[in-house]
């Protein structure tokens, strides 16, 4: 790989060798000093100390999230937890792309291959995997055990058709498992193409108010993100925002842009059955920045308080303070953080300069 530590996920192993083996590279040291002295800021109604963190997806269980902690990322989000087992999909499941500028939000056809050149953008395409809750359960709660002060653990999870007599209530069962470990904070994924319409369910709003209804009725008292999708204009998400306003606590937004990732022959990269993937990294940050601003417009209209946590295409500390300038309570990073470790030290380093 050019240019590039060694990645703390594995992209030439399949998810199953990444979970038993990982993490990779520096997140196998634990023995770092990550604690660069900062005043904590104010996240939610917590202390953190730099609100700052990975998203749901590269952090697959407690040794990555431990290791996470340790080189200081302070909001670690558990990937993605369903109420059964789920098999991922074959390999490959993450290539580098290489769009020609930026990538619109119309689903592009762009070069994938396993070059990993920076300014990096990948795309990911795992069918969101999940072990049985007696395995997640256990491990999660191992996850948050490894917190340190001013550290928490964001339990992320979705919905699976057909798992409960609704999805509405796989979500709310799915919720309800993930409060059992202890997790602060809880993120109902909507963005993974799922049953609403359009494919992704957070463009299906009233499913949604449903969704966030019924979670918050079997888990009244912890604080709920949802998992946002790139809505193209303001009065594409008002409506949603109106609709859960003082039901759920935040958003956090984007979780990718779907292109068309292609071989050098044309041939669809990850495999005929699945001609569309997931694209985050570099190519997505317009996107993320734009929602980010458009929550934050939208927010002081509704004149209400959720949190946003900006996520998309962040690899550097320019990139975090763009996302806080642009209303961002907390930023994340997938891409930049699976590629240098170091980035959550190199942030903090570099703002208290
Ligand atoms: C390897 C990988 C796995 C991912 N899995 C999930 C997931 O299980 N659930 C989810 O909500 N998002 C998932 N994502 C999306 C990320 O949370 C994030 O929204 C996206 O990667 C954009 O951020 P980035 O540009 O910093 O990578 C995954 C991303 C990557 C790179």
């Amino acid at each position: 790989m050019q240019n590039s530590p060694t990645p703390f996920y594995n992209p030439l192993l399949s998810y199953e060798d990444n979970y038993h083996q990982g993490p990779f590279g520096d997140f196998r040291n634990l023995n770092v000093s990550a604690d660069i002295q900062s005043q904590p800021e104010r996240f939610l109604n917590m202390e953190v100390n730099l609100p700052f963190g990975i998203p749901a997806g590269p952090l697959l269980n407690a040794n990555f999230i431990r290791a996470a902690f340790k080189h200081g990322f302070d909001l670690c989000v558990y990937k993605t937890v369903r109420s059964r087992a789920q098999a991922s999909h074959p390999l490959p499941n993450v290539l580098s792309i290489h769009p020609a500028g930026k990538l619109s939000a119309n689903v592009d056809t762009v070069l994938a291959d396993n070059q990993y050149t920076q300014p990096l953008s990948i795309t990911n395409s795992f069918g969101v995997p999940s072990y049985n809750p007696d395995i997640w359960q256990a491990d999660m709660a191992e996850a948050i055990q490894s917190a340190q002060k001013g550290q928490y653990v964001i339990g992320s999870f979705q919905g699976t058709p057909g798992n409960e007599s609704s999805i509405e209530k796989d979500y709310a069962r799915t919720a309800a498992l993930v409060n059992e470990t202890k997790a602060p904070i809880l993120e109902a994924n909507l963005s993974c193409p799922n049953e609403g319409v359009n494919k992704l369910l957070c463009f299906d709003f009233d499913k949604v108010e449903r969704i966030a209804k019924e979670i918050k009725n079997v888990v009244p008292d912890k604080p709920l993100f949802l998992k946002l999708a790139y809505f193209a204009d303001d009065n594409a998400i008002f409506p949603l925002l109106s609709k859960l306003d003082g039901v759920i606590d935040g958003y956090s937004t984007i979780n990718t842009l779907s292109a068309r990732p292609v071989d050098a022959d044309g041939k669809p990269a990850l495999g005929t059955d699945r001609p569309t993937g997931g694209v985050c990294g570099d190519a997505i940050r317009w996107a993320g920045l734009e929602m980010v601003e458009r929550l934050a417009r939208l927010r002081a209209r509704l004149q209400n308080h959720f949190a946003i946590i900006g996520v998309g295409g962040v690899s550097c500390t320019e990139h975090y303070q763009a996302y806080r300038a642009a209303g961002a309570d907390a930023v994340m990073s997938a891409t930049g953080a699976m590629w240098n470790p170091q980035l959550a030290i190199e942030i903090k380093k570099s703002l208290n300069k």
